[in-house]
């Protein structure tokens, strides 16, 4: 039988990453939405150009209704609002905390061993939020934004040295924001650290570029945010879990101390595998980079109080 996805939002994360789920044949792909009729009409569509594509995957789209999302593998949530011009992805947390938690108690009936890929912004809280809500256990729940932010990172380095982007690994850790910490140590061209092909002004700038990217791609869109890169990352952990490729990520986790940071969901490399997040690679930082990261975990702190506070 074909495993099957979950996508909560239809829109334009959701139904992307439903149709890269649907053409790379990893399982059938349910989608729900609050909207009446788009996950179904946007399904139908994915099931239309099946024949063109040459893929089997089932697609289906139901709305308000979370029937056909029983028993799934993964549930990637993507419900919630994107952010405009002007607004940071903190602007989101009350309406975003509102819609994560009335999913999540959704689909932990439905589909109580599924494991959950959170999307929604900001990032790092909504992790919280669904942790709390569905009671899963951490390696089950885990948010996607390292992958992204780091393939911004490769593809500015990629734009820098006209080098494909096949040769450049590069890695960001931290929280989904402008605190994320990209780590040129760890970045390589073919192997070589960036530190040894680029000039300390040229780093910066592209790093600066990288923490900006999110908002670089808002202000050209003007009426939402970015969803192809976005929805590649997320479809990049749901394959390495479908496929248990024991992939090494950054993605979002929760740490009970491992970099020194404790009950807080933050960027980090994992190993994901059939089992979700199966372990925690902790990397030898510089004191400057620690700091770094001490510092974006307690701009996450800071979203995790605001979320007790408004819940009262
Ligand atoms: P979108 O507006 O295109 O789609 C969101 C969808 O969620 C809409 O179709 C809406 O009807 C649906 N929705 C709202 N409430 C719902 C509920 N209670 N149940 C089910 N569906 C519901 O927005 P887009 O661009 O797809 O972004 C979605 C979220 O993902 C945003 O919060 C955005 O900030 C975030 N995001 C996060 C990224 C990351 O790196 N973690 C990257 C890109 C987007
Ligand atoms: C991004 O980084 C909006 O978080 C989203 O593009």
């Amino acid at each position: 039988m074909r495993k099957k996805v979950t996508v909560v939002g239809a829109g334009n994360v959701g139904a992307t990453t439903a149709m890269r789920i649907a053409e790379k044949e990893l399982a059938d792909v349910v989608m729900v939405d609050v909207l009446e009729g788009v996950p179904a009409g946007k399904a139908l569509d994915l099931c239309e150009a099946a024949p063109i594509e040459g893929h089997d995957c089932k697609v289906t789209g139901q709305s308000g209704s979370y029937e056909e999302a029983a028993g799934s593998d993964i549930v990637i949530i993507t419900a919630g609002i994107p952010r405009k011009p002007g607004m940071s992805r903190d602007d989101l947390l009350s309406t975003n905390m509102g819609i994560m938690e009335s999913v999540c108690k959704e689909i932990a009936a439905v589909a109580p061993e599924a494991i959950l890929i959170i999307v929604s912004n900001p990032l790092d809280a909504m992790c919280h939020v669904a942790f709390d809500t569905t009671g899963f256990p951490k390696t089950r729940v885990m948010g996607m934004a390292g992958i992204l932010d780091s393939a911004r990172f490769r593809a500015f380095i990629s734009m820098e040295l006209e080098v494909s982007v096949e040769n450049i690994h590069a890695l960001v850790l931290g929280g989904h924001g402008d605190t994320m910490v990209p780590l040129p140590r760890y970045s390589t061209v073919a192997g070589v650290p960036i530190t040894e092909l680029l000039p300390p002004e040229r780093i910066e700038a592209i790093v600066e570029r990288t923490r900006q990217g999110g908002a670089e791609i808002v202000g050209l869109l003007k009426t939402g945010s970015a969803y192809y890169a976005p929805a590649s990352a997320a479809v990049e952990m749901a394959e390495a879990i479908l496929k248990d490729k024991k992939k090494i990520l950054p993605c979002a986790a929760y740490l009970e101390g491992e970099y020194g940071i404790r009950d807080l969901f933050i960027g980090v490399p994992v190993k994901l595998g059939a089992g979700g997040i199966e372990e925690i690679m902790e990397l030898k930082l510089s004191e400057e980079e620690q700091k770094a990261l001490r510092h974006s975990a307690s701009a996450v702190q800071g979203l995790v109080d605001d979320i007790k506070r408004l819940r009262g």
